[in-house]
């Protein structure tokens, strides 16, 4: 989307807290650490910095891409992990959205910095003008350079008032997409690096919900459920979050009553096809003409 200029400090504020959730984040994972605690936590730094999460905190390991998202009962342990933080904080519906990939295996430092220097490449060609293929080329010659494959069914992704996933897609290789950005567009750029074969798919149990359209639902019994769900104004949720008011059998049927009426999404975890670990790397950017400025630079 394209920001006003008269805006532009609530995506500034929405990109600093994002990043300083994420440096928060990172400094938590450690081995021994319960993965939800971590995320628990940083989600509720979000909101003491003055913002709420522009989606649940999510820590995704190893061959799993993105969008692990920890249920109630999660017992995961942080061990010899390569974990993806993904984090992001929402301040007035202008919104940010930032990962880094955590190596606690100790031996995927090459994985890694491919992701790392995959963002910065793209960073710096992406101004105003330039094409969508070209931003995605950057970043697959960076990751092909390290031995690497991009993950090529994952991208990044324009974000807009209370959308964190809108128009345009940011390829992570040349899709020879002729799309240009423009100035003050707002992207995220995501590179995914893997040890596999570039490609993932989706699972099942899902953690991660959003509403999907205003429209009520049939059955009585789901609307109070559906109710809380409208305050969390479009923003992807946890099915957690839902627990602490609801009990699970309810909470259970409502969202698979919702979701078969197409009022509520559901984002599973994504997983590398062949196995094959994963690194990512993200931050949010302002379009400018000459560049683009990082909106999700932490201050260190
Ligand atoms: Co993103």
């Amino acid at each position: 989307m394209i920001i006003e200029e008269s805006n532009l400090q609530n995506w500034r504020k929405a990109g600093r807290i994002s990043a300083a959730a994420l440096d928060y984040g990172k400094k938590l994972i450690r081995k021994g650490s319960p993965l939800l605690e971590v995320c628990d936590a940083v989600d509720a730094k979000i909101v003491e910095l003055g913002a709420k999460p522009s989606f649940p905190s999510q820590i995704s390991l190893d061959h799993v891409a993105a969008h692990y998202c920890p249920a109630a009962d999660d017992r995961t342990i942080l061990d010899a992990q390569v974990c993806k933080l993904d984090v992001g904080a929402c301040v007035n519906g202008a919104m940010g959205d930032n990962a880094a990939t955590v190596d606690l295996s100790g031996n995927r430092s090459e994985l890694v910095a491919a992701a790392e220097k995959a963002l910065a490449a793209a960073i710096e060609v992406v101004k105003a003008g330039i094409t969508l293929g070209e931003v995605g080329r950057a970043i697959q010659e960076e990751i092909t350079a390290y031995g690497f494959s991009p993950i090529r069914n994952l991208s990044g992704h324009g974000l807009g008032k209370f959308e964190i996933h809108t128009k345009p897609t940011v390829p992570n290789f040349d899709n020879s997409d002729k799309t240009v950005l423009q100035e003050n567009e707002v992207i995220a750029i995501e590179p995914f690096a893997t040890t596999g074969k570039g490609v993932i798919y989706e699972s099942s149990n899902a953690e991660v919900f959003m509403q999907a359209s205003d429209r009520q639902a049939r059955d009585a019994s789901v609307r109070k459920i559906l109710e809380k769900i409208r305050s969390y104004e479009k923003l992807p949720f946890a099915k957690r979050w839902l627990l602490k008011e609801f009990p699970p059998v309810k909470v259970a049927l409502a969202l698979k009553i919702l979701e078969q009426q197409g009022i509520v999404q559901s984002f599973p975890p994504l997983i590398e096809e062949a196995r094959g670990i994963v690194s990512q790397s993200e931050k949010t950017v302002l379009v400018k003409k000459y560049g683009c400025e990082v909106l999700t630079q932490s201050p260190d």
